[in-house]
Parts: structure tokens; C-alpha cells; sequence
């Protein structure tokens, strides 16, 4: 297991980000859209209570857009602010800013009627490994990166990244542990590679896979493949399918294991279209 989240880390981790959310006004946090669920972290509420938050889903492009577009009206319906992105292409990445504001609106407004100058907004990303977090980062500096020093009254140095005269990040985000507990949060990581996939057994990966895209996505399935398997008993048979699948490809000597990665790989680089796994 390439992440061994022990009590140990998870309080360090913890610790970090409670010291870290100290200096900031709103803290954005990164889920992958294909898994706003398995994601998130399940302490993240108890971490950040009376912090103000934006929620940010991340590859957009990866993922089913009607999915999508339920998971942002369930986070709305829950009063959670919320935005999709793509931080490759940078859909979206500029209306972080506008609905920073949005969120902050009172505490800017309370400011100002204080007399207050108007600052910059100081925000922090966390989010579990392989969400999003440095390119994020990356895609909101546009490689114009400026430190604007240490900030008084902070004990730790902290450095701060200049987004624009309006926004300051702190350079480091704050690494969340993913959710163990449950078996299906964990083949939904490996299957994204929020986590290596050694985890679990590649096979069990594949043919939970299989049997998901058969039932919510058969036609990007069967494009992909161009592999029909008949369903007898209603059930679909994925030893069938994967047998069919080493005929078809002339997978030599029978070699599973590389028909297994052919399918992952496919998987997480998005070649067998946009899927969401995680459901509202
Ligand atoms: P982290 O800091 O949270 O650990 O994640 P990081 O930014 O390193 O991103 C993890 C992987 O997710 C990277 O791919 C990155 O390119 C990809 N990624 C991040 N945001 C998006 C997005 O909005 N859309 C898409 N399609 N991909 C995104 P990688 O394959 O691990 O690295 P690389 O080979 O692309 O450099």
C-alpha cells in the first residue's frame, strides 16, 4: 500500500491543517468529480467548523457531466458553495475568485464598514493525494508565481503565492487521508489512482469495473472493446468477458494480468470516456 495512513499521520495531518487554516479566510476544498464521495475526507467537516469553504470538483473533464451538474445541485441544496473545474484546460479556474467574494461577502462588507482596507483574500487548498492540488495551484498562478513574504503574527513562516492583487494562496496545501473504511470508497480511489492500485487485486478492480460501466455506461463499453457478451442469468459474466478480451486483443500466453492494465490504464486516462462512479 503506497499510503499508510496510521492514527500517527492522520493526527499530524490533522494538526497541519488546523494550525494552517488559522491565516486564511476560506479554504477550498478539492474533490474529484468523479468521486466527490469516496474523495472526501470524513473529518473534514469537524476540521474546518466555522471556516468558510468553497468546494471545488476537480477534472470535470473526466467526468459524467449529468452527474456532474446532481452532485453541484445536491452541495447547493446542502448550502455548500460549490464549483466544477478543469484545471488542465482551466474551465472555470477565474470564477474561484468571484465565488470567493461571494462567500466571504459579509466579513468583506463587515471590513469596510469598519473602516477596514480592502486586502487581498487569503485561501488554502486541501484535498486528499492525486485530486488536484498542485495543478490547481499551478493553473491559478499561471506560472507567475510572486511570494509575498511572511505574514506577521504567524509563528511559522508561511509562504504566500500572489494569484492577483485580489487573492493570496499559501504555497503548501494541506494533504488530507482518503476514507479506508469502506470497501467500495476504496476500489473507487485505486480505480481514479488516488491510491496505487496494488492495493486491492487488480482483478477484483477490473471486474468491479466491468460490471459498473456494463450497467450505468454499456454503450462507451462496448465501443471501447467492441466485446458483446451475452448475460445469461442476468448477470454479467466478466471471466467471460476478460477471455473474450484476451482472444480479441491476441494477448499472449494468456496473460490476464496485462489485459488488467490495459483496462485500468484505459480507465484513468479517460479513454473509455467521461465516468463518474460516485452517485448522489
Ligand atoms: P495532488 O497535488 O493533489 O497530489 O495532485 P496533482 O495536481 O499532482 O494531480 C494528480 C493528477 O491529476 C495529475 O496527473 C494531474 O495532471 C491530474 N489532474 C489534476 N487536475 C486535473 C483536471 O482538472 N483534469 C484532468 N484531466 N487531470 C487533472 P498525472 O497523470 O498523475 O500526472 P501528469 O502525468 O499529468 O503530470
Amino acid at each position: 500500500m503506497s499510503i499508510q495512513w496510521f492514527p500517527g499521520h492522520m493526527a499530524k495531518a490533522r494538526n497541519e491543517i488546523i494550525e494552517k487554516i488559522k491565516v486564511v479566510d476560506i479554504v477550498y476544498v478539492l474533490l474529484d468529480a468523479r468521486i466527490p464521495y469516496s474523495s472526501s475526507n470524513p473529518m473534514i467537516n469537524e476540521i474546518l467548523t466555522n471556516k468558510k469553504k468553497l468546494y471545488i470538483l476537480t477534472k470535470l473533464d473526466m467526468a459524467d457531466h449529468s452527474v456532474t451538474k446532481e452532485w453541484e445541485n445536491y452541495f447547493r441544496s446542502q448550502n455548500i458553495p460549490c464549483l466544477v473545474v478543469d484545471s488542465i484546460s482551466g474551465i472555470n479556474v477565474k470564477k474561484i475568485e468571484i465565488l470567493s467574494r461571494e462567500v466571504l461577502k459579509e466579513k468583506i462588507e463587515r471590513d469596510l464598514s469598519k473602516g477596514m482596507k480592502m486586502r487581498p483574500i487569503r485561501a488554502m487548498i486541501v484535498g486528499i493525494p492525486n485530486v488536484g492540488k498542485s495543478t490547481l495551484i499551478n493553473r491559478l498562478v499561471n506560472k507567475k508565481v510572486t511570494n509575498v513574504g511572511n505574514k506577521p503574527g504567524v509563528t511559522k513562516a508561511q509562504q504566500w503565492i500572489r494569484i492577483n492583487q485580489n487573492i493570496e494562496l499559501l504555497d503548501t496545501p494541506g494533504v488530507l487521508w482518503p476514507k479506508f473504511e469502506d470497501e467500495t470508497v476504496g476500489i473507487h480511489l485505486a480505480l481514479t489512482g488516488a491510491i496505487k492500485d496494488e492495493v486491492l487485486k487488480k482483478e477484483e478492480l477490473v471486474f468491479y469495473l466491468l460490471k459498473y460501466l456494463r450497467k450505468n455506461y454499456p454503450n462507451n463499453l462496448l465501443d471501447k472493446y467492441q466485446i458483446d457478451i451475452k448475460e445469461s442469468n442476468e448477470e454479467f459474466d466478466c471471466i467471460e468477458y476478460v477471455t473474450e478480451f484476451v482472444k480479441k486483443y491476441h494477448i499472449k500466453n494468456d496473460d490476464y494480468d496485462r489485459c488488467y492494465d490495459i483496462i485500468l490504464n484505459d480507465f484513468k486516462n479517460g479513454r473509455i470516456g467521461k465516468i463518474s462512479l460516485d452517485r448522489v
